[in-house]
């Protein structure tokens, strides 16, 4: 049986993990060694089935999974110039997400890890968001301070030297990525939202006024339901009324809005608790105007930014790979009753 397999599992000290991710509309699979090396990443999306429909399609989304796992999967292993037996262990998101995508990549690892005779290693996509940074630096070790800034997330996370989180604050409504794709779907933008609201944004002035959110109070919390209500009624009033107004401006604005602030409190809790490294993770960490002005305020605060390129921001499987390195060293191996689950937060 195979749970009687487990506790005879060994932690090796160079463990060369597959990862496999199908939480969304991205079908990842990577091989990953020790945590730090990427040694393969492959992505195949299906983003593109569902820019018709103005937002992911579950269905769509899981029967793309469906398709796409095998060849995932034997592109990640060819070209990290490894065989199958190589392998000494299968990471596999098993959560947040849509729970039939999330459910091929769990059943695929699963039968993999079977049949390889190697621990299954349960990964929250949320937790593999932040372990992006371990990718990019080598040296890169805790305690730092690490922003999440996703789709589903945001919130300002003190990492300890155990490797343990505490959650400064995060948003008290929606997260930063969902604001993105809310106000380019007021915009008239295609899914997805946010690197289309980007785009635009290039075009713009930041003129527009907009709520000043949670600015100076608040602690480390975040609000984002008052900036895009304020994007619609803005936007609505203009049609009504006729008024002639730019969507580039709008945009524009926006984003300074909702970027600034995540900007400032991460900034603020790097200098409150004395740690003077910052990582950021998640979807709109591949924002250009974050990234440039992350970097411009850690440079004038002296502080060391780790900025995983975009590619590891969204998602893709690489980050699995990492998260699950901390989790395989820690012998969380889970059996084949191994679950997906629609929401998995940090832990
Ligand atoms: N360039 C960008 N600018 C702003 N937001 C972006 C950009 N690229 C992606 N996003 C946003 O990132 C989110 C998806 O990121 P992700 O971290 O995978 O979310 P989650 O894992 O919580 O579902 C979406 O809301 C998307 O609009
Ligand atoms: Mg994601």
């Amino acid at each position: 049986m195979y749970s009687d397999l487990i506790p005879r599992f060994q932690i090796r000290q160079n463990a060369t993990l597959l990862a496999i991710e199908s939480s969304c509309d991205e079908t990842a699979a990577a091989v990953v060694r020790n945590g730090r090396e990427i040694l393969s990443s492959e992505i195949i999306s299906s983003c593109k089935e569902h820019i018709r429909f103005g937002g992911v399609v579950p269905e769509i989304a899981s029967r793309a999974h469906t398709s796409a796992i095998s060849l995932a999967t034997e592109k990640a292993i060819a070209n990290a110039g490894i065989s199958l037996n190589d392998l000494d262990g299968v990471c596999v998101t098993y959560g947040a997400g849509l729970l039939g995508a999330l459910l091929v990549g769990v059943s695929y690892a699963k039968s993999l890890a079977y049949a390889l005779s190697v621990p299954l290693v349960p990964v929250s996509h949320i937790r593999g968001h932040l372990a992006a940074a371990y990718l990019c630096d080598d040296t890169l070790e805790p305690p730092f301070v690490s922003l999440l800034a996703s789709g589903g997330h945001t919130a300002i996370i003190l990492v300890d030297a155990d490797y343990s989180y505490r959650v400064l604050g995060s948003t008290m409504d929606d997260a930063v990525g969902e604001s993105f794709d809310k106000v380019a779907r007021v915009l008239g933008l295609e899914y997805p939202g946010g690197p289309n609201v980007e785009k635009l944004a290039r075009e713009g002035k930041n003129v527009v006024p907009m709520p000043k959110m949670l600015k100076g109070v608040g602690g480390y919390s975040f609000s984002y339901s008052g900036l895009k209500t304020a994007v619609i009624n803005y936007v609505h009033h203009a049609e009504q009324t006729g008024e002639e107004y730019s969507r580039a401006d709008v945009a524009c604005s926006f984003q300074h809005a909702a970027i600034d602030i995540l900007a400032e409190k991460a900034l603020e809790a790097c200098e409150q608790s004395g740690y003077r490294t910052l990582t950021v993770g998640g979807g709109v960490a591949a924002n250009g105007y974050l990234r440039e002005t992350l970097t411009n305020m850690c440079t004038d605060k002296s502080v060391k930014l780790v900025l995983p390129p975009k590619v590891l921001c969204t998602d893709n499987a690489a980050m699995i790979g990492a998260e699950g390195y901390l989790q395989y060293r820690r012998g969380n191996f889970s059996d084949l009753s191994l679950n997906a689950s629609a929401r998995v937060g940090l832990g």
